[in-house]
């Protein structure tokens, strides 16, 4: 049963912010569909970002549909009551409750979606909705339209003018509220206990998958039943590999373990990377490779600041990892060179970060007509760098298949920033006094 929106005007706030954006026409903002597993199961059910966040409804087969212009409205389909089927799979709230419960004008059944649409469409100037994000949502909306359209010798018209929601939706989703920003912490806390955990509970000849047990154990067990996104659990050569999902190998005395797991709180992500040595002591090559990508991290979050452009923090990070690649001998010729050549990107192939939001790699344009955006308060960022370091003939045997990553969730602030993610153990003592204290 989905609990009652303890947040009505929040909502009725945002769609209200959005309907002036629009100034006139009609959006329609379908929520996810469920996808069926096999067998009479279905794939746990996630609610569309942007339905969410403009309604904090989190029943399937839904719509919000607003009305912009001097008569603004918003409207919600949803489900009808049905108690067999509540019987069977829980509580639905139904047209008549959601729309009292959640603050709409008006709220339908679903199946009255098609014919109420053909109503609400005619005569608006411009349709608005998340365009290409759905196939058959695309054809159902162009149907809608063409049925209008069939209609033109009644005297109503279709509306002329197309376009995708989405580029108003991003823009407002980039800048967290506090709401969205007190979820996104406890998020974060959550997340940073799972890595404590996990550091805790490694040693050598565990496998992978024990580990990730103990992330989502963590998560689940303060109400994040989800991760965010498939947990990364990657020990020695494994963390070479970015997208590393396969989580069933045998942790070894000697090698490093990648863990990148994050939860998902309320509809919202937190994205951490941790990297610690599966026995509890960093050798001495892996503790000079991590202090390299330790100092890349620390630079990078000092240029996460306002007034930045978005590409400064991944800049400052190269700049430090090139020279570090320089110092280890595994990057050859003066800073400028390695950095002109991109030969770092041998070694560290990926961006530096993302938009953190509701989506882990949320929504929000990076350049601004051609130009890196200013980073502003409000904005929520990763700062990730990493080496990764596969075994070659001209790599000193001691660096061979050490894969590091370090990963903070970041709040751009009016006087700079504040790193949500702090409490996950960083820094080589921290992370040798956790697993010091196994349990
Ligand atoms: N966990 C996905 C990422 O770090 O981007
Ligand atoms: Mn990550
Ligand atoms: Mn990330």
């Amino acid at each position: 049963m989905t609990r009652p929106n303890p947040n009505i005007a929040l909502y009725a706030e945002r769609r209200r912010k959005l309907q002036q954006q629009l100034q006139r026409g009609i959006a329609i903002i379908p929520t996810a569909t469920e996808v069926a597993r096999n067998a009479d199961t279905h794939y746990d059910y996630r609610y569309d970002s942007n339905f969410h966040y403009l309604t904090g409804f989190a029943e399937p087969e839904s719509v919000l549909v607003l009305i912009a212009g001097e008569k603004p409205q918003s409207i919600l389909f949803c489900r009808d009551k049905n108690l067999e089927r509540e019987i069977w799979d829980g509580h639905r709230y139904g047209p008549d409750a959601a729309c009292e419960q959640f603050g709409f004008d008006a709220a339908y059944p679903i199946a009255q979606l098609d014919e109420k649409l053909a109503e609400l469409i005619a005569d608006q100037p411009a349709l608005f909705y998340p365009l290409g994000a759905n196939q058959a949502w695309d054809t159902r909306i162009i149907q809608a339209r063409e049925a209008v359209k069939a209609k033109a010798r009644s005297g109503v018209r279709a509306p002329s003018d197309i376009s995708d929601i989405c580029v108003h939706l991003n823009e407002m989703r980039l800048i967290k509220d506090a709401h969205e920003l007190d979820i996104m912490r406890r998020a974060a806390t959550i997340s940073c206990g799972a890595h404590r955990r996990a550091m805790r509970h490694t040693r050598p000849d565990r496998q992978e998958y024990e580990i990730e047990a103990e992330l989502l154990h963590e998560f689940c067990r303060h109400g994040a039943r989800h991760p965010a996104y498939t947990s990364i659990v990657a020990g020695g050569a494994n963390a070479c590999t970015l997208h590393y999902v396969g989580n069933n190998a045998r942790l070894k005395d000697g090698d490093l373990l990648l863990i990148d797991a994050g939860c998902e709180l309320d509809g919202y992500a937190a994205d951490i990377t941790r990297t610690f040595p599966v026995n509890g002591r960093f050798d001495s090559a892996q503790k000079d490779v991590y202090e390299i990508v330790l100092a890349a991290q620390a630079a990078a979050i000092a240029a996460a600041q306002p007034g930045n452009t978005w590409n400064m923090p991944h800049d400052a990070a190269v700049r430090v990892l090139a020279q570090g690649f320089i110092d280890l001998k595994i990057c050859h010729g003066s800073l400028d060179a390695v950095l002109e050549k991109e030969s770092y990107k041998r070694f560290y192939m990926h961006r530096t970060g993302h938009w953190l939001g509701r989506d882990v790699h949320d929504v929000g344009d990076y350049k601004i007509n051609g130009e890196w955006r200013a980073l502003q308060p409000g904005m929520t960022l990763t700062v990730e760098p990493g080496c990764y370091i596969r075994p070659a003939d001209d790599i000193p045997l001691a660096l061979w298949n050490i894969g590091i990553r370090i990963e903070d969730d970041i709040l751009v602030t009016a006087s700079g920033n504040e790193v949500l993610t702090q409490a996950a153990p960083k820094t080589v003592a921290d992370i040798e006094e956790v697993m010091r204290n196994e349990d």
